[in-house]
Order: C-alpha cells, then sequence, then structure tokens
C-alpha cells in the first residue's frame, strides 16, 4: 500500500474538497477564536501548516490577521490564491503561501501562533516524521508562541471494520464538472505502523443513478495517534502540552475510550 500517495490524491482535486467539507465549520471556529485570543495578549503572525485550499486560512485572514499558509499540494494552494485574490488589497497584502512541506519548513520571522487543522499532521506517518514537523513549527515560532492542531482519535471498532465491505454511501454533485457521482469509501487498517489506508470510491452515474462510467479510486492515508504518544513527542520537539480537548467544542480530553470526537491540542514553544 502506497502511503505517501495517501498524503497526496485527496488533494487534487480541490473544488471536490472544499464540497465536500462545506459543512465542517467548528474546527474553523474554534481556532478563530484562539487566534483572536492569543493576538491580544502578543500580536504576530498566524502560520497555517497545511493550509490546503485556504479553508480557515481565509477566515483568519478575514478577521484581521497577517497569515502565512504552507502546502505542499498545488492544487490547494491555487484553490486557497484563487480566494484569497477576492478579498480586499489590505487583506490580500496581510497574507503568504508557500509550498512547502510540513517536515522541513523554515520561517525567519518567528511567529505567535502556528495552526495544523483537520487532521493535516496525521500525513505524518512516523515519529520520525512527527518530530521533524514539530521542530521546524518551534523553530518558526517565539518562545512561549502555541501550536495547535487536531487529529482523529483511534477507534478499534472503525479500525477494524470489514474492508471488503463499502461504507458512507453517498450521492453527491461535482460542484465543477456537475458530474454525479456515488460515494462509498473503505478501509485497511495496518497495526503495526498504525497506519490507516482509507479508500474512497467515486462512481459517476447518470441522473437515474445507473453507473455511467469508470470508478475513480481516491487513497488516504492516515497515522494513527494515541494521546500519550503526542505528548511525549511534543516534549521531545521543544513544546510544553497546555492543553488536550476531546472536541472543538471544549470537553476535555479524557482517558475514557469513545468520549472523544476529535483530539484537539495546544502546546506552547518552550
Ligand atoms: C485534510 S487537508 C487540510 C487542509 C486545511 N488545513 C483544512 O483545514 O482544510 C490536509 C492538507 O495537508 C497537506 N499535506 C499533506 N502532507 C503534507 C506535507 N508532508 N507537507 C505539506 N502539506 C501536506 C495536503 O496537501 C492537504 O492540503
Amino acid at each position: 500500500m502506497d502511503a505517501e500517495a495517501g498524503c497526496r490524491e485527496a488533494f487534487v482535486d480541490a473544488a471536490l474538497y472544499d464540497y465536500e467539507y462545506r459543512h465542517r465549520r467548528a474546527d474553523i471556529n474554534f481556532y478563530r477564536h484562539l487566534a483572536q485570543n492569543r493576538m491580544e495578549f502578543v500580536p504576530g503572525a498566524v502560520l497555517d501548516l497545511a493550509c490546503g485550499s485556504g479553508r480557515l486560512l481565509v477566515p483568519l485572514l478575514r478577521d484581521g490577521h497577517e497569515v502565512v499558509g504552507l502546502d505542499r499540494s498545488p492544487e490547494m494552494l491555487a484553490a486557497a490564491a484563487r480566494k484569497i485574490r477576492r478579498l480586499s488589497p489590505g487583506r490580500r497584502r496581510s497574507c503568504t503561501l508557500v509550498r512547502a512541506d510540513l517536515r522541513g519548513f523554515a520561517f525567519r520571522r518567528p511567529a505567535t501562533l502556528a495552526i495544523s487543522a483537520f487532521h493535516s499532521v496525521q500525513h505524518l506517518h512516523t515519529d520520525r516524521e512527527f518530530l521533524a514537523f514539530l521542530r521546524c513549527a518551534r523553530g518558526s515560532l517565539r518562545t512561549g508562541g502555541w501550536l495547535a492542531f487536531d487529529v482523529l482519535p483511534p477507534d478499534p471498532a472503525w479500525l477494524g471494520r470489514d474492508p471488503r465491505r463499502r461504507w458512507g454511501r453517498t450521492t453527491l454533485r461535482h460542484p465543477s464538472t456537475k458530474q454525479r457521482y456515488v460515494y462509498t469509501a473503505n478501509h485497511t487498517y495496518d497495526p503495526a505502523a498504525r497506519l490507516l489506508h482509507m479508500r474512497l470510491y467515486y462512481q459517476p452515474v447518470d441522473e437515474r443513478g445507473r453507473p455511467s462510467g469508470v470508478e475513480r479510486t481516491v487513497r488516504l492515508c492516515h497515522r494513527q495517534f494515541r494521546p500519550d504518544e503526542i505528548v511525549r513527542l511534543l516534549q521531545l520537539g521543544g513544546f510544553r502540552p497546555l492543553a488536550a480537548f476531546g472536541d472543538f467544542d471544549g470537553r476535555p480530553l479524557t482517558g475514557d475510550a469513545g468520549a472523544a470526537i476529535e483530539q484537539v491540542y495546544v502546546a506552547v514553544a518552550v
């Protein structure tokens, strides 16, 4: 299974990405609040690490922050750039987009806050890769700066689902081509590498729902993280964990299996 392809394929069609996640707002609201509160005390730039198509970056710019967005997908960055072009000249000037890898980047001017939203760090598949990311983030933040990110809690029942079945069947219309698709998904879990290999299937269908073309498979691969691993790696990477939430509503992250919907971390650069 190609883990690297699982970090790229879902981010080639930015229009489809934006359409599929158009209702995902809780994380954006959470990070906007965090940025607002942080900037009140320590003004400075926000780094959006793996900014994608600008789902969070654009609201941060609209809130008046100076934002540097980093991603390695040219398609996602192009989508972000198109949205930024529609903002006022002042907001546009407050934004820089950089094509770079989470595992090796550096910014000269230390930022106040770095955010890596929507499970992006789960594309860092080994401790070594996650640590490389943390060290780059630490090097790009002032001492006392904050790093915030989220990962999905590993759910044994979900990981162990039958990989031969298809789940989550929905019908959608591509926002640009207007082609109708039936979407389904399944996955295989590799417990040794702790990698979840997801497959997202897009079957073109006609207006009556009948298959009308070749099904496309998009691979998506996520590392599974336990809270204790994240805390240990944060410390090794130059951070002190500040808060851990079990969802974007701010509920605490407890050891209670199944209680967390997301794992959301805020850490301070030491
Ligand atoms: C789920 S998307 C999240 C995008 C954005 N943060 C959001 O909230 O919509 C994951 C993003 O991580 C980026 N990505 C994955 N691996 C990366 C890497 N090694 N370096 C830089 N970006 C990466 C992808 O290109 C994609 O834009």
